[in-house]
């Protein structure tokens, strides 16, 4: 579709926004889940769209990046996450950030230096996420959040 697009239009395509959470990660499950036939996981939903967005220096933009299903609400401090949420305070603490900071967080650390659109029109809740950058999360931070988002690993 991409490759389609770029035949038509004179704009380089620079952006694609993405849905893209710790609660919504389809974006990178599949290739986490690759030729596993026991999860629908491994089910590719984006053709490649993050590796092709990779391969050709397109910026990835997260977008609902704090929300659960497709517009539910925010997953951080919602009881329906607890496990999610418990593990978010640990590693905010351990960065003098909030939750929502880490959360943010885990999006920035991907390797494909992808950018998150946040939607609040809370000038506290934006000050939260800025403090995304004061905590680049180590590896081992990443798949604990990812395995307490409810996803386990191979
Ligand atoms: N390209 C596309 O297809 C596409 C699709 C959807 C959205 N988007 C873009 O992405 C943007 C973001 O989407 P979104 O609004 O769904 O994303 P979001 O930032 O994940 O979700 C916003 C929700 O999170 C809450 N929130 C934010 N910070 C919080 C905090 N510190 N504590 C508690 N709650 C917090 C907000 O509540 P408060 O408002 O009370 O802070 C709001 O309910 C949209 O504005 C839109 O521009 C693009």
């Amino acid at each position: 579709m991409m490759e389609v697009l770029k035949k038509f239009v004179r704009q380089p395509l620079v952006i694609n926004q993405l849905q893209f959470s710790l609660e919504q990660s389809q974006l990178i499950d599949q290739a986490l889940y690759l030729n596993n036939l026991t999860t629908e996981r491994s089910i590719d939903r984006d053709n490649g769209t993050l590796d092709y967005c990779r391969l050709h220096d397109i910026t990835v933009q997260a977008w609902s990046p704090l929300q659960y299903g497709f517009f539910k609400g925010c997953f951080v401090d919602s009881p329906e996450f607890p496990e999610l949420n418990s593990v978010l305070g640990e590693i905010g603490e351990k960065y003098g950030v909030s939750k929502t900071a880490v959360a943010i967080a885990w999006i920035l650390r991907h390797p494909a230096k992808m950018q998150a659109i946040a939607g609040t029109m809370n000038p506290s809740h934006l000050r939260d996420i800025c403090d995304a950058s004061k905590a680049e999360l180590t590896h081992n931070e990443w798949y604990r959040l990812y395995l307490a988002s409810g996803k386990h690993l191979p």
